[in-house]
């Protein structure tokens, strides 16, 4: 399926660039130049980044990757 209608890039090249390392919004764009245009297909862009398992913010950390939370200690300041 088409998803960027004006660089003609299909959701395929999308998943491929992704296999072949592009892990963040940015380099797609910059890879296969999807929504450098209009910018219509963004979200679409998107979507497919999220199905691949690449976080669609620029991060490019993986949205399967499990959130470990940090724990946070807070001390009392005492004075001198
Ligand atoms: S549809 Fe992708 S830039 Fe226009």
């Amino acid at each position: 399926m088409i998803v960027c209608v004006c660089k003609s890039v299909s959701d395929r090249k999308i998943r491929a660039a992704i296999a072949d390392g592009a892990d963040s919004f940015d380099e797609l764009q910059f890879e296969l130049g999807v929504t450098t245009c209009c910018g219509r297909c963004e979200a679409s862009v998107r979507e497919v980044m999220a199905q691949c398992g690449v976080c669609e913010t620029h991060c490019g950390v993986e949205r399967s990757a499990p959130l470990h939370p940090v724990e946070i200690t807070f001390y009392e300041r005492k004075a001198a």
